[in-house]
């Protein structure tokens, strides 16, 4: 047979495939409405944070248009998912280790649809995932910006999903529009939304406020904050250096701000509005 199966659909497919309980980690996706506002960045921050804490972290990159997280952490990954679809390499063969011991399952850019790819592809891609998750506490998915069908049938397909938005007008707008598009497909779904790029905590906080009212007034359901990340020209170093921010610059108001949604992330807590000033105060290095 051969069918044309976007990668996407096959991952939503296999983060779904699983009877209740098998993936005993938490499976979250990273989603933004707008992109170029920080998801990547945010998926490796949040990711060496959980690491450092004592998580153990499998990242799945799943934006095949712009596949970019190992070029961020610096990695250079000799297979990518690809070829464990086509059935040259099984998972194992592909993750990459970063640093703290994170494992990156790699995507490979420009790949949006692969040929001759059938029920045998899906099954090794659910095996593989199982077997990577048996070992692991959270499973990240980076995925695409936007409403595209196939990135939000692997938004439905992780057990919550973190929205970043930015506090600039047409990030928050295509943000509303992904919280809509999910609450008319599960009214329940777990989302949570990270304000990014933030010039200062009062903006950070009026962006969630925003968000939260507009969802209150037009899908009856407010939207619950994960936390903010400061604009941060350590984390832009870092980029440079093709190193997390989390690591290079522990104590930059980025790297502590993903410290502090890893704390929220471990501990299953509200997060608490009062910590956005302490995020924006000057670093010390
Ligand atoms: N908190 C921040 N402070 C300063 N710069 C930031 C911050 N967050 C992200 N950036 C910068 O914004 C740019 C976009 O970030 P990133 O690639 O993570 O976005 P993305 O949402 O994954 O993009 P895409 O939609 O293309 O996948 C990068 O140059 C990054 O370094
Ligand atoms: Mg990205």
């Amino acid at each position: 047979m051969i069918a044309q199966v976007p990668p996407t659909s096959l991952l939503a497919r296999a983060l779904r495939a699983p009877a209740e309980g098998l993936f005993r980690n938490r499976v979250m996706a990273i989603s933004s409405g707008k992109g170029g506002v920080g998801k990547t960045n945010v998926v490796a921050g949040l990711a060496l944070a959980l690491a450092k804490q004592g998580q153990r972290v499998v990242i799945v990159d799943a934006d095949f248009g712009l596949a970019n997280l190992d070029i961020l952490l610096g990695l250079s990954p000799q297979n990518t998912l690809e070829q464990v679809l086509r059935g040259e390499k099984v998972l194992e063969e592909i993750l990459v280790e970063g640093p703290h011991g994170i494992r990156i399952v790699p995507a490979s850019s420009g790949v949006q649809e692969l040929t001759r790819l059938d029920g045998a592809a899906e099954l090794r891609l659910v095996q593989g995932l199982q077997r990577v998750a048996e070992d692991a506490d959270w499973m990240l998915v980076d995925t695409a910006a936007g409403v595209h069908d196939s990135v939000v049938k692997l938004l439905m397909a992780a057990q919550q999903v973190l929205l970043v938005a930015t506090p600039e007008p047409a990030s928050l707008v295509d943000a509303y529009a992904v919280l809509k598009v999910l609450h008319l497909r599960d009214a329940e779904k777990p989302v949570r939304l990270v304000v990014n790029n933030a010039q200062t905590a009062e903006e950070a906080g009026e962006t969630i406020q925003q968000l939260d009212l507009a969802t209150r007034r037009f899908l009856g359901r407010g939207v619950e904050a994960l936390g903010a990340i400061p604009h941060d020209p350590w984390l832009l170093q870092a980029v440079r250096e093709q190193r997390s921010v989390v690591d290079r610059f522990p104590d930059s108001p980025s790297a502590r701000a993903f410290e502090s949604l890893a704390r929220t992330l471990i501990e299953g807590g509200e997060w608490d509005p009062a910590s956005l000033p302490a995020l924006w105060e000057t670093p010390q290095h």
